[in-house]
């Protein structure tokens, strides 16, 4: 079986590589001629925990293979994973001119009957639209059959999330019953529960996922908001709620709200496809107006205890939209970074890999510090971002050293309140009351 993957982002190189590295030949394509040319060098151009040791490992067995050239991608194909990205337009619906473009050029190139994979995150209907543009361009002695395969990978943790997922989804028409056996087959080592359906269910269940688990996040988010109003705290809270096994424990951090390529895009998406449909999906529109005032409810704390921001320095610990990634897009951090230079501040940012992506996305005036310390000697005030390891490990006393004045807004809750009064620091975080350095001390 030849396997292509048309687009080499989080979704396509991760699922190139992982079905390379269960025994499969891969030749992954993309338009990005620089980005191939990195891939044939061996270079991972994401940072994925383990993904560029897999893509070498695979590359050395003579399974995984990169190419800017869509014959030498498509020609031999039995078996075209769509993995190219649907961003998002101006009105919050999907742009699907990169699936437009693979699709055409599948069809130019295709020389055997092809099965067309998609992982794209596509509206639903796309896969049927999908299926009529490959039969009107494709050659007509071919055959093609489209298959909806979304997938659940998460940033950080993708490599394990493709071998060790909760479910695989195949969805496809009737007609397609071979296709779905062959791609359950690609599958079936996994030992992943697999669920089968049609395209519109297939394609609803990953709007459906992405959805619901935004819509946790923030309504935890307004519990820990309410908690700081009413004298409760959130830990408890977000505990005591999980164990219920309805409930359970995940997606219940407080925090700044969600970032990244998925929940920010996929649920305006899933807003206009409703709204396509003349159903107005007001829950959901909570859920996004939420987020959006999650995101800069820190900086009007910071107001209330610093004071005027402008001319004062802040450091902003953590750019990536979560830990273990690069990727800096929809995060929190550019949201409180435009803020803060808005009031004024100077601000000086420390990540430890997503500088240079946070380079191309934030205000020019940002300065970047190599080490926590850096980002935080005689500051005014310190916003904790994103919770790496590396941050949580840094006692607060170390902010208490080195800040001319210990005031810590932190929008992860890496810390506990018990170890800010320890330290003499004002701790700000999510959900819990405020621990004020100077009345401790008067304690
Ligand atoms: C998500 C989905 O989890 C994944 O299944 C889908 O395929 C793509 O979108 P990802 O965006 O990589 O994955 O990260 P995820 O771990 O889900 O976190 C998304 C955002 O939610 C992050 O900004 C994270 O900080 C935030 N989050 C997550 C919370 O604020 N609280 C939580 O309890 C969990």
């Amino acid at each position: 079986m030849n396997i292509a993957v048309a687009g080499t982002g989080y979704v396509g190189l991760v699922t190139g590589t992982c079905l390379a590295e269960m025994g499969q030949t891969v030749v992954c394509f993309d338009v990005q001629k620089e980005k191939i040319a990195a891939l044939q060098q061996r270079r991972s151009p994401i940072y994925e925990p383990g993904l560029e040791q897999l893509i070498q490992k695979n590359m050395s067995a003579g399974r995984l293979s990169f190419t800017a050239d869509e014959k030498k991608a498509y020609g031999e194909a039995d078996i075209v994973f769509l993995a190219v990205g649907t961003p998002e337009q101006e009105d919050g619906s999907a742009n699907l001119t990169y699936i437009e473009e693979a699709v055409r050029s599948i069809a130019r190139n295709m020389e055997k009957d092809v099965i067309i994979v998609t992982k794209s995150t596509v509206p639903v209907g796309t896969n049927e639209r999908i299926r009529q543009m490959m039969e009107r361009l494709k050659p007509p002695f071919l055959r093609i059959s489209v298959v909806s395969n979304p997938e659940f990978l998460r940033e950080g943790s993708a490599i394990h999330d493709w071998f060790y997922g909760d479910r695989i989804v195949i969805g496809a028409s009737k007609e397609d019953e071979e296709a779905v056996a062959v791609v359950a087959k690609l599958y079936e080592p996994l030992g992943i529960p697999m669920m089968k359906t049609d395209l519109a269910s297939a394609e609803m269940i990953k709007y459906a996922s992405n959805a619901f688990l935004a819509t946790k996040i923030s309504f935890i988010n307004e519990i820990a908001n309410i908690c700081e109003k009413v004298g409760a705290t959130i830990d408890d809270v977000a505990y005591g709620i999980g164990l219920d096994k309805r409930i359970g424990p995940q997606f219940l951090q407080a925090g700044i709200g969600y970032g990244g390529s998925c929940f920010p895009k996929d649920t305006k998406a899933l807003v206009q496809i409703a709204g396509n449909v003349q159903h107005r999906f007001e829950l959901l529109e909570a859920v996004i107006q939420v987020n959006n005032k999650q995101q800069s409810m820190l900086v009007e704390k910071a107001k209330q205890y610093v004071g005027c921001l402008r001319g004062k320095k802040i450091a902003l610990l953590g750019l990536a939209f979560k830990p273990n990634t690069d990727d800096v897009r929809e995060a929190a951090s550019l949201v409180i970074a435009n803020q803060l230079i808005g009031e004024g501040a100077t601000v000086v940012a420390y990540d430890p890999i997503a500088v240079d992506n946070a380079k191309k996305h934030f205000p020019p005036s940002v300065q970047y510090a190599d080490a926590i310390i850096e980002a935080i000697r005689g500051a005014d005030a310190a916003f904790i971002v994103t919770e790496w390891d590396e941050i949580k490990r840094t006692p607060l006393s170390v902010f208490r050293e080195h800040m001319r004045t210990p005031i810590v807004l932190d929008g992860r809750n890496c810390y506990s309140p018990e170890e800010a009064r320890r330290s003499h620091v004002t701790y700000i975080s999510i959900g819990r009351a405020p621990v004020l350095a100077g009345v401790y001390q008067t304690e």
